[in-house]
């Protein structure tokens, strides 16, 4: 029986693995591609401005960068009826690209963009899982059409045979190479992108992971030493006793 949904093609990241650490530099790369694509329809709210310190910037870089980001405050401006907003804060959160939930279907056909400060925890595999969904887009298989013809990608959905009902609401959003210019002067293919907004989400899931590689390691380490220790010391308890 032919699988028409496909499981994610490994991904090499530096972070994987119990020694794994992140490549700081494509973190960047990552953030840049989340501002200048993603983040048009999905929010981070688990990310605080200030955690990006943690890629590198600077604070001055930190504050720029929030200040990019206009926030929804819970008060209405008095003088205009609207709800008053501000610029972000090295403090803030990453704020949601549309006012709420009824705003955020109109903008994407019936479909809620999903927060993607922990996908790559929530999906299986989901740093590979992003980056096989963001360049895994392509026509519907005619087999598949033959052999199952309700699976007919519907009107403003797009196929995609890594996402698990095989037709989405999101349209590819990097198709084509330069759509982003790197700071660090990577050329921006559409792999190279997906690759690195993929370690960016990674390490928005889990950015303590160096920490718990790191302790992991000292804790092994620790064991191993412990064992020896007892080993000898059983050894020196019966001694006498051969
Ligand atoms: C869903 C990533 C850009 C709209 C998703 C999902 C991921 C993702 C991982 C979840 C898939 C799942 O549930 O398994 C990204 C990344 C982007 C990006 C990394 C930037 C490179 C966009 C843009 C839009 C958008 C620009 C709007 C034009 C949506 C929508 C869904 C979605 C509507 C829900 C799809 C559905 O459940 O049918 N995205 N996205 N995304 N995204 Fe994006």
């Amino acid at each position: 029986e032919k699988e028409f949904h496909l499981h994610p093609k490994p991904l090499a990241l530096e972070s994987n693995g119990p020694f794994g650490k992140y490549d700081r530099a494509q973190l960047q790369r990552g953030f840049q591609v989340f501002k200048e694509v993603c983040s048009a329809c999905h929010s981070l709210k688990y990310v605080a401005f200030r955690d990006l310190r943690d890629l590198g910037y600077s604070e001055a870089e930190v504050k720029a960068i929030a200040d990019q980001w206009v926030i929804q405050q819970p008060s209405v401006n008095p003088d205009t009826g609207e709800p008053s907003t501000r610029k972000s804060l090295p403090a803030d959160r990453f704020p949601a690209p549309f006012a709420n939930e009824v705003a955020a279907r109109a903008a994407n056909n019936n479909a809620v963009p999903p927060d993607l400060s922990l996908m790559a925890k929530a999906r299986e595999n989901g740093p590979a899982y992003i980056h096989s969904l963001l360049t895994g887009y392509r026509d519907q298989p005619a087999e598949l059409l033959k052999k199952f013809p309700a699976t007919k990608t519907p009107e403003g959905l797009h196929y995609n045979p890594y996402f698990p009902n095989l037709n989405l609401a999101m349209p590819p959003p990097l198709v084509s190479d330069g759509q982003v210019t790197y700071a660090d002067g990577t050329k921006a293919t559409v792999d190279q992108m997906s690759t690195d907004v993929s370690a960016f989400l990674a390490w928005t899931a889990e950015p303590k992971l160096e920490r718990r590689h790191a302790i992991g390691v000292a804790a092994f380490v620790f064991l191993l030493v412990f064992s020896v220790l007892t080993y000898m010391a059983y050894q020196n308890i019966w001694a006498s006793k051969k």
